[in-house]
């Protein structure tokens, strides 16, 4: 499948590495076609057809997108990209709406509204299905690495691209993948973040993750 990876930080990098030696074929997009991070991915993966562009071209080239950037930056990417090239594609967001500032961490926001729902609203016709957000990078393409089963959370609106995309999930090693509905969930997906920048700020380690328990 082509598939373009929207984001040259450690989610972009640790996902695209993990979809093209599936087989996939992988676009990393970046601000610049000579990003250089993109760069030095494209030459490292080039066994498995691997390469670097702009946000556009990675939007165009991918019948699946994956979307991570800065949160901040994320609607703005998404107009860089061009929402025709997001047209009838399933998304992937691991996107935070997380701010710094002199109070600690924040999330510009919340409760009545989420990220993902401001860029599935930016582009009507995909199918955006939030995941991986609770997950540390390290996690996310390696589950079982503290040596015990996590949690991964998913929410989207259309149930064929929650399929879809639970099959990549599942090809990462994840086995407890909990749906938690439409988009409109991906409101308390978010509002984990702060609990999870709270333990990594108190530990200065990324080895935890969620892990729900129940019976029934
Ligand atoms: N790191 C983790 O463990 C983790 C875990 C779960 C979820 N997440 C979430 O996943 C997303 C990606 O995280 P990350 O740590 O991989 O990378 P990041 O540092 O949050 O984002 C890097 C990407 O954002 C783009 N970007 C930054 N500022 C921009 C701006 N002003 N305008 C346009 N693009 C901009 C960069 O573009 P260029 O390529 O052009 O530089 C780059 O592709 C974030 O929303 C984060 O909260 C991260």
């Amino acid at each position: 499948m082509r598939i373009g990876v929207l984001g040259t930080g450690t989610v972009g990098i640790t996902l695209a590495t993990k979809l093209a030696q599936l087989g996939n074929e992988v676009k990393m997009g970046s601000r610049s076609a000579d990003n250089k991070t993109a760069g030095d991915w494209a030459k490292a993966n080039m066994g498995h057809k691997a390469s670097h562009c702009t946000f556009e071209e990675a939007a165009k080239f991918g019948e699946m997108l994956v979307l991570s950037v800065h949160g901040n930056a994320a609607l703005e990417v998404v107009g860089a990209a061009k929402p025709e090239n997001f047209k009838g594609k399933v998304v992937i967001d691991t996107c935070n709406p997380l701010e710094f500032g002199p109070g600690g961490v924040k999330l510009f926001v919340s409760n009545t509204e989420s990220l993902s729902e401001r860029i599935q609203a930016s582009v009507p016709d995909a199918k955006v299905v939030k995941t991986l957000n609770t997950v540390n990078a390290l996690l996310m393409t390696d589950p079982k690495r503290l040596g015990e089963e996590l949690t991964v959370f998913m929410a989207g609106n259309d149930e064929n691209a929650k399929k879809h995309v639970a099959e990549f999930l599942k090809k990462f090693g994840w086995n407890d993948i909990i749906d938690l509905g439409g988009l409109e969930a991906s409101r308390y997906m978010e509002m984990l973040l702060p609990m999870l920048m709270q333990l990594g700020s108190m530990w200065q380690h990324p080895n935890f993750g969620f892990r729900i328990v129940r019976k029934g």
